[in-house]
């Protein structure tokens, strides 16, 4: 007998292939109707990141499922509702954004910023409403890396500031504000109070992903924000070379100790593959990242190899995947995105749900 019961107990039989999870439990099955031998199936797309081929496959998993049941035509409808879990109400300064994401490594120079942009720029290509946070007070180099604003950083007239808008990100620099000299003297209780006015006093408007471009280390602008907001994870960039492993090491065992979720490590400057005749050579060592990720029980994100064109997009306030999107090393970004972003609903939804009138009562 064909009715709703017996379709959601067929459909909760269904795994995701990305989620790895029925779609019941995982509450991708919005809703399900049953008119005669018809079913509508309703599905809530956890994140605008989720891959075509996978959600097809799904699809397709969904269909045979409800044919097996009794259906004779299925329709599949599905919306993007993107995962996040409500702030409570100690930490809910930051009204709008759903998932702050973190890039952070443990040592300077090895890509966060570039991780950074290019990672908020491929989740608002695949269709996400994305915010980027330079949280690096010290060294701020998303303005240079963005280029010239469409619409530059303004006041409200209820003194709020409203962001900045670059290739579609909604974004905030201390760079905006001050110069490059005058940022590297800000103390502990300065960044602090700085950020929490990034956070509080920016409308930010609604946003699906906040990424935040951290200072390298383990310092004064982490634990402020872990201090702040709830961070829905971390991803750790690292070059393949030990004296960058280790320094990851213990950035990741900082953000554990303030309970902030390690997402992925993403390993930048792999190996460097010559354009003219085609030689890879593996400048900082290979494979590091992958070895880490399995030492430490977390997922690798995978590998950026060292490119021109990323370095040169960063320089002219153009970013590879804005610049070049369809190259081999956008694609490797938007990949990256994908995954972050499943990673960042497989959190959530793993999680029994959290209504938002309930977090903020506690
Ligand atoms: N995969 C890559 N290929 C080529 N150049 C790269 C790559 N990744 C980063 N770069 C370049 O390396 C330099 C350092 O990168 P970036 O500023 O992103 O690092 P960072 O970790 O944010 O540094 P800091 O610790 O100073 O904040 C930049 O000039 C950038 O363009
Ligand atoms: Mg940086």
């Amino acid at each position: 007998m064909l009715n709703e019961t017996s379709v959601k107990e067929a459909l909760g039989k269904v795994t995701d292939p990305m989620l790895g999870a029925d779609i019941v439990s995982y509450r991708v099955l919005r809703g399900v109707e049953v008119q005669g031998d018809d079913v509508l199936v309703k599905l809530d797309i956890p994140t605008h990141a989720y891959p075509k081929q996978q959600l097809r496959e799904l699809q397709k998993k969904i269909e045979d499922a409800c044919k097996a049941a009794g259906a004779k035509r299925v329709t599949i409808t599905s919306d993007v509702v993107t995962a996040y879990l409500p702030a409570p109400s100690d930490k809910a300064i930051l009204k709008g954004p759903k998932n702050v994401i973190a890039v952070a490594a443990g040592k300077g120079g090895v890509g966060k910023s570039t991780v950074a942009v290019n990672l908020a720029l491929a989740l608002h290509r695949h269709g996400a409403k994305v915010g980027l946070l330079d949280a690096d007070v010290f060294g701020p180099s998303v303005p240079t890396m963005l280029g010239a604003p469409e619409v530059p950083p303004q006041a409200s007239k209820e003194s709020r500031i409203i962001p900045a808008v670059h290739h579609g990100l909604k974004v905030i620099s201390v760079g905006f504000f001050v110069d490059k000299e005058e940022a590297v003297v800000w103390r502990g209780p300065m960044v602090h109070r700085l950020l929490q006015q990034f956070l509080g006093d920016v409308d930010w408007g609604e946003l699906d992903y906040l990424v935040c471009d951290l200072p390298p280390g383990t310092g004064d602008v982490q634990l402020s924000l872990s201090q702040l907001i709830p961070i829905a994870g971390a991803v750790m960039v690292t070059t393949p070379q030990e004296v960058s492993i280790i320094d990851v090491v213990k950035g990741i065992a900082m953000f554990e100790k303030v309970e902030i979720p390690i997402l992925g490590i993403v390993e930048n400057m792999s190996y460097y593959k010559c354009p003219a005749c085609g030689h890879t050579d593996e400048i900082f060592s290979h494979g590091g990242g992958k070895r880490l990720a399995q030492e430490v029980g977390t997922q690798f994100f995978g590998e950026i190899p060292i490119d021109t064109r990323i370095r040169f997009g960063g320089d002219a306030g153009v970013p590879i995947v804005i610049a070049s999107p369809d190259s081999e090393n956008a694609l490797r970004f938007m990949n990256l995105a994908s995954a972050m972003a499943i990673k960042v609903a497989q959190n959530v939804l793993s999680k029994p749900k959290r209504s938002p009138r309930l977090a903020v009562i506690k």
